[in-house]
């Protein structure tokens, strides 16, 4: 569908969109602001979680000896788990709910944020957190109102969490993603201080980045909103909205920035301008993806890294096995964008080319061809691995990654064209291996 549709109002169709912008800080050193900033939301006892391995760096250093300048009582939660589950942000609950805190921060990666948001939850408004899972994996109940202030300080350039409305974890005994996800869960205030990610190893460099190109893609490749059907009542327009103008600006700015600098920022441990860049591109690309959304590579994802936990990535050793977040979705997309393309050639066209693709003459038809072939050689450039069969899967396992994705109906009502379950089969197949 062409951009100009988006002014066109259909009958029965979506004729408005939705920002809740955020609240952002943005530099090097930032974190040094922190108290302030805390006080400023009027926190005096601080639930600070932090990643185990952050913890010890300069920059947790300085937000901590600003916490303490200002008066700000904290209390340390360290037992984040990598990729949460449902057990593990039960424990994190059970902190918060005993700490008597009246505000949260978080200072890590998406799993850090992630667990920091759903604690706030369960100690401003305690009730089963299957009760709060989005439906229908759990009961979906609204959030009653405002949770407690939270300040998320992201150390990989990554998840954007920081700035999004959700909170994803697994569900242990179903192995599936599932999460929370309601505006009122983002973080009060975001804090990217990108010194924080001058200590992240090549292999989470490259993880986390890729995780930023598909939050990008996605995001401008997702039907548009104005093609949804029109929303019974303002609150009845899902956070997922689908492309729309604001969200483009963003989501491109990323793919480009990002493009640029992806490789660079995995292969030179020096390069920090380049990890600076990233980390603004995961910014930008979190704000975009909040409200316009992501769709076929992460429902694929939420399979990917909740079925087998076999695979040992570069740079994340010292965690349990896993296949961490940004390659449980960037792994999937030279198959989809291939099977989406027909859908928007355009914008798949103009994706590539933001990525640094010679798109000069490609014909529409070549489209999902294109921005495939220049996720193949940025995937070949940082040594990422050649598809699912790489992580631990084979085409027996393909009946079982379709049920989990075909579950994450938000995800895939927004894809920029219908997805049955032998749409998924195949894509899965494809998925295996890559080049
Ligand atoms: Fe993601």
């Amino acid at each position: 569908m062409d951009e100009l549709t988006y002014y066109e109002t259909l009958d029965g169709r979506e004729n408005a969109y939705t920002i809740n912008a955020q609240s952002l800080k943005f530099g090097a050193g930032v974190l040094a602001e922190l108290g302030p900033d805390a006080v400023r939301l009027g926190m005096k006892r601080v639930a600070f979680f932090i990643d185990k391995n952050v913890d010890g760096t300069e920059p947790a250093a300085l937000a901590k000896e600003s916490l303490r300048r200002e008066g700000v009582d904290f209390e340390m939660f360290t037992e984040s788990r990598v990729e949460p589950t449902d057990r593990s942000i039960l424990l994190a609950g059970e902190f918060a709910q005993k700490g008597a805190f009246d505000g949260f921060i978080s200072l890590g990666g998406g799993s850090v944020i992630d667990t920091a948001k759903a604690a706030n939850l369960l100690a401003s408004y305690p009730d089963d957190l299957m009760a709060y899972i989005y439906a229908p994996l759990g009961g979906g109940k609204a959030i009653p109102g405002p949770v407690m202030p939270h300040i998320a300080c992201p150390t990989t350039s990554g998840t954007g969490s920081e700035t999004s409305v959700v909170s994803i974890f697994d569900l242990e005994e179903r192995r599936v993603k599932a999460g929370v996800a309601s505006p009122l869960l983002r973080p009060t205030l975001a804090v990217v201080d990108p010194t924080t990610t001058h200590s992240m190893p090549a292999g989470v460099v490259a993880a986390t980045g890729f995780d930023v190109l598909s939050h990008a893609i996605e995001s401008y490749t997702a039907r548009p909103f104005s093609s949804r059907p029109r929303s019974e009542s303002p609150d009845k327009r899902p956070p997922y909205q689908g492309a729309n103008p604001y969200a483009d600006i963003g989501s491109l700015a990323a793919i480009r920035i990002g493009g640029r600098n992806l490789v660079r920022a995995v292969n030179d441990p020096e390069d920090q301008q380049a990890r600076h860049e990233l980390m603004f591109a995961a910014t930008l690309a979190g704000q975009a993806f909040g409200n316009a959304g992501v769709h076929i590579p992460h429902a694929m994802a939420t399979s990917v890294s909740g079925l087998r936990h076999t695979y040992r990535a570069s740079g994340y050793e010292c965690e349990h096995a896993m296949v961490p977040h940004g390659i449980s979705v960037v792994l999937n997309t030279p198959a989809v964008f291939r099977f989406t393309a027909p859908a928007a050639p355009q914008r798949h066209l103009e994706a590539a080319a933001a990525l640094g693709a010679d798109v000069d003459g490609a014909d529409p038809s070549e489209a999902g061809l294109v921005l495939a072939g220049a996720m193949i050689r940025m995937m070949k450039e940082t040594r990422l691995p050649n598809g699912l069969k790489e992580v631990g899967y084979s085409e027996e396992d393909i009946p079982a990654l379709v049920k989990g994705a075909i579950a994450q109906k938000r995800l895939l009502l927004i894809a920029p064209r219908e997805v049955t379950e032998e749409n998924l089969a195949e894509l899965f197949k494809k998925a295996l291996r890559n080049w």
